[in-house]
């Protein structure tokens, strides 16, 4: 049986992070993977109304709240998705995954980052993506990709989103074998290439 992966997806909103996890399934199957999609927030059934509420809530939701939230329905992904399909051999494609709590939540909302990555592995159960993608865009490109028609996350601003970005690039710095940085300025068959070039270093 194929050893199972994990690959998280992950990036500034507008980033085009989801049009290429789509191509890359694609590809995986046309060469005889097996592949599981996910999310987060919303991976189906219970993550699903989690993300109703984390995407159009239109209260007021107190930062530690939108976090739990995050984390409450990542421990549900892994659980019931993720974890099960990597013990099967199979490919799991998660878009956004631990990395965008800490950049959102951490970087972005100004919580503090040690206690996300406490929290984060309480919530994966100390499970770790085999690669994480970090597409990386310009605000002013991921604005545009965004459009006029954005959610409750989308409408943090500009700062926000500087702060998002250039907390994935520090992540990066980090964990420089697990993560990854592609230039996601490129056109889509470009970006493409560079992620396949990534991605036949992990495939068995
Ligand atoms: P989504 O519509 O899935 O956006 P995208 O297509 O850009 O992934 O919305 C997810 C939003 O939730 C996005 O703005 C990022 C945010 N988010 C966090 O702030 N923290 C988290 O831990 C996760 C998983 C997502």
């Amino acid at each position: 049986m194929k050893k199972g992966l994990f690959i998280t997806f992950e990036g500034a909103d507008g980033c085009g992070k989801t049009t290429q996890l789509n191509l890359l399934k694609d590809y995986l199957e046309n060469n005889g993977y097996e592949v599981v999609l996910t999310r987060e927030p919303g991976g189906k059934g219970l993550g699903e109304k989690v993300r109703e509420i984390l995407l159009n809530y239109d209260g007021e939701v107190s930062n530690r709240c939108e976090s739990f939230l995050f984390l409450a329905d990542r421990a549900q992904n892994i659980d019931i998705i993720v974890n099960p399909a990597i013990e099967q051999g199979k490919i799991v494609l998660c878009d956004r995954h631990t990395d965008s709590s800490v950049a959102y939540q951490g970087y972005g909302r100004g919580l503090d980052i040690n206690q996300i990555n406490t929290l984060n592995n309480l919530a994966t159960n100390n499970k770790k993506p085999d690669l994480t993608l970090v597409f990386d865009v310009d605000i002013e490109t991921s604005m545009q990709r965004v459009g006029n028609e954005k959610d409750r996350m989308e409408s943090a601003g500009k700062d926000f989103f500087n702060r998002v970005r250039n907390g994935y690039l520090e992540l990066a710095k980090q964990e420089p074998e697990r993560i990854k940085v592609v230039d996601s300025t490129k056109s889509i068959q470009e970006v493409q290439k560079d992620v396949l070039e990534i991605i036949k270093t992990k495939l068995n």
